[in-house]
C-alpha cells in the first residue's frame, strides 16, 4: 500500500517483510557507519498534533539513518494555533515539496481522512485512541528477538486497553503473526467491542500473568479519562499494577513490555520496569529500525 495507516490493513506476510527488514536495518544501525543512501530523494515532514518522546525521535532518526531530508512540525508552536485546519496546514507543508508525512493526531482516523484529501505518502504515529501501527510493529519485533517465534506465544495486554491505541494496534499485529492474545484490567477499562476481535478477557492479573508468556503492561491514561468513570490510582496500582513481588511469584520468567511513557508505581513498579525480564528499552531501540523497515518499503511503493 500507499500508506501505513494501520495494522488493520496489512496482512501476515507485509508485517513479516517489515519485521525482516528491520531485522536488516538492526544489524546497519550497530555498524561504525549507521547511515545507508537509501532515501536520499526523498523529504518527509513528521507532524506531531499530540506529544510525543520515543515515536517522534525515532522516526527523526530512522529518517536520517536512511539519509531523507526531514522537517519537523509540531502543532502546539505552529499557525495552528491561529485556527489554520488541518488540509491547509498539511497543504501547505507539501507545497514544499515534502514527499512523505508521519502524523500523530488526537483523532481517530485522522490519518484515513488525510490519505483521501492529499496527495502524499501517510504514516499514522498514532491517532487517538485507534491505531499505533509502528508500536505494534515494534513490540512484535521484540517478542520475537527475545523469544525466536511470536507464532504459539500467548501476550497479555494489561490495564487502560479503552484509551489505548497500542492495544488495539497490537491484538491486530499479534494475531496475524499467529500469538494467542488476552486483555486484561477492569470492567471500566475494557471496550465493549472487545468481543468482536477474538481475544480472551480476563479480569484477574494473576489469572492473566500465569497463563501468558509475555505482559505488555499499558500506560493509564490520564488525559483521555472522565476521571468519574475511573477507579482511583491506588486502587488501579493495587488490582493491576505489576510488582516484583507478584513477579517472582510466578511459575515461568515472563518478558515484560511497556509501550512508554511509564507512570512508575501505578501500572508497573521501578524494580520490574528495571529488571532483567522487562524489554522496554529493547522496543525503543528496535522503534528506529522497524521504522527504518517502514520508511524505506513505504518509499518502494512511491507512485
Ligand atoms: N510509545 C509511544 O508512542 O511513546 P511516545 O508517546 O513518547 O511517542
Amino acid at each position: 500500500s500507499k500508506h501505513l495507516l494501520g495494522i488493520k490493513d496489512l496482512n501476515t506476510q507485509d508485517i513479516e517483510l517489515i519485521l525482516e527488514t528491520a531485522n536488516n536495518f538492526k544489524d546497519v544501525i550497530n555498524r561504525p557507519i549507521k547511515k545507508v543512501p537509501s532515501l536520499r530523494d526523498i523529504t518527509i515532514a513528521n507532524i506531531f498534533f499530540e506529544n510525543s518522546t520515543r515515536t517522534k525521535l525515532s522516526f527523526e532518526l530512522a529518517q536520517k539513518r536512511l539519509s531523507a531530508d526531514v522537517v519537523n512540525f509540531a502543532a502546539s508552536s505552529s499557525s495552528v494555533s491561529k485556527g489554520e485546519t488541518l488540509i491547509d496546514t498539511v497543504n501547505n507543508i507539501l507545497s514544499m515539496k515534502v514527499d512523505m508525512v508521519v502524523m500523530r493526531h488526537p483523532y481517530p482516523g485522522a490519518g484515513v481522512f488525510l490519505s483521501k484529501h492529499i496527495n502524499a505518502q501517510i504514516v499514522n504515529a498514532g491517532d487517538g485512541a485507534h491505531e499505533h501501527p509502528t508500536q505494534a510493529l515494534l513490540d512484535a519485533f521484540s517478542i520475537k528477538e527475545k523469544l525466536g517465534e511470536v507464532a504459539g506465544k500467548k501476550v497479555v495486554i494489561v490495564g487502560d486497553v479503552l484509551h489505548s491505541r497500542v492495544a488495539l494496534s497490537n491484538i491486530l499485529c499479534l494475531q496475524k503473526l499467529g500469538a494467542e492474545v488476552m486483555v486484561c484490567g477492569p470492567t471500566t477499562l475494557i471496550p465493549k467491542y472487545i468481543h468482536t476481535l477474538g481475544v480472551k478477557v480476563e479480569h484477574n492479573l494473576m489469572k492473566a500473568l500465569n497463563w501468558c508468556d509475555v505482559a505488555n503492561m499499558l500506560r493509564i491514561q490520564l488525559e483521555r479519562q472522565d476521571i468519574k468513570y475511573f477507579p482511583s490510582l491506588r486502587e488501579y496500582s493495587m488490582m493491576y499494577g505489576l510488582n516484583k513481588q507478584i513477579l517472582d511469584s510466578l511459575d515461568k520468567k515472563i518478558i515484560v513490555m511497556h509501550p512508554g511513557p511509564i507512570n512508575r508505581g501505578v501500572e508497573i513498579t521501578s524494580d520490574v520496569a528495571d529488571s532483567q525480564q522487562s524489554i522496554i528499552l529493547d522496543q525503543v531501540e528496535n522503534g528506529v529500525a522497524v521504522r527504518m523497515a517502514v520508511l524505506y518499503l513505504l518509499a518502494s511503493q512511491k507512485g
